[in-house]
């Protein structure tokens, strides 16, 4: 975060440049934005080998409400895995929860003032879903997702029925149905950005430019893309192409621990609009 990125942000407060007394909202932008840039510096202090070296412990700072909800979400889980594979086997694509670093960093995300309303290509089980809801009451989450594993509208349900009224979820392969809801739904503006649906071929690419059009040019915002540092040369070629031509800005990536030798982790960055 620079200098020049709080002024955007004062900017885009239209009130906030008045001294007369700075309104609330704009005093709020600001303390986000204050929030934010500590949070990223925490993030940013020290060359990381891995995302644990962050922490240093896994150990999610919750509530005991927070902990009872994701206790329910595992055990909702448990069972429609069990209902849905043979005898609980069925397989299950890769999930943040997989990764105790990468999920704690992710608890601290979700509880930023700036974090309200997250828009996340790729749901599969709901574990990213969960932390992005469970941060705080109000956050609300759209979510885009194919839909084609057999747990994913149950676990929609169950994630529904934890989250009563906070989950936006839209079926459908994202390169289609983001382009429609986002025709549909032009006043939905997104403050946290997370890429993690179709790992191959153009998806990656037009989840980065479809959710940035969800984006209030200018505004304080977080774009997180998963798998990236990654083997995976489509979403680090989509990347290179986008920091190559000042689309995004790349802020911190770490390596989850156990994957140093694959180089796999995750990366936050913003959205760039002034070129
Ligand atoms: C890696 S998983 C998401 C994991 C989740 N974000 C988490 O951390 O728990 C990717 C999901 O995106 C879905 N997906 C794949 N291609 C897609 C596409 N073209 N549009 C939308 N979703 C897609 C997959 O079926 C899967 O459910």
């Amino acid at each position: 975060m620079s200098a020049s990125d709080f002024f955007r942000v004062a900017a885009h407060t239209k009130t906030s440049t008045q001294l007369s007394g700075l309104p609330s909202r704009g005093l709020a932008i600001v303390a986000q934005y204050f929030q934010y840039d500590r949070f990223l510096t925490l993030l940013q202090k020290q060359r990381y080998q891995t995302c644990f070296d962050v922490y240093g412990n896994n150990t999610i700072e919750w509530s005991s409400a927070q902990k009872e909800r994701y206790a329910s979400f595992v055990d909702q889980l448990k069972k429609t895995m069990a209902s849905h594979g043979q005898f609980g086997l069925i397989q299950m694509e890769g999930n943040s929860a997989l990764y105790p670093d990468q999920y704690r960093i992710y608890s601290e995300i979700a509880k930023l003032d700036l974090v309200r309303t997250v828009c996340e290509t790729g749901f599969n089980a709901g574990h990213s879903a969960l932390m992005w809801l469970n941060g705080k009451p109000n956050t609300v989450l759209y979510s885009f997702d194919i839909a084609k594993h057999s747990y994913v509208m149950p676990m929609v349900r169950v994630m529904k029925s934890l989250f009563p009224g906070r989950l936006h979820f839209t079926p459908g392969d994202s390169t289609e149905s983001l382009p429609h809801f986002i025709k549909k739904n032009p006043h939905v503006n997104c403050d946290l950005v997370v890429i993690d649906g179709g790992h191959s071929g153009i998806v990656p690419k037009l989840d980065f430019e479809n959710l940035k059009k969800m984006v209030i040019p200018g505004s304080l915002h977080m774009l997180l893309i998963d798998d990236l540092p990654s083997s995976n040369s489509v979403i680090k070629n989509m990347w290179n192409e986008k920091l190559r031509s000042k689309e995004a800005e790349d802020l911190f990536h770490c390596q989850r621990m156990g994957q140093e030798k694959y180089g796999k982790g995750f990366t936050i960055g913003k959205f760039l609009f002034y070129r």
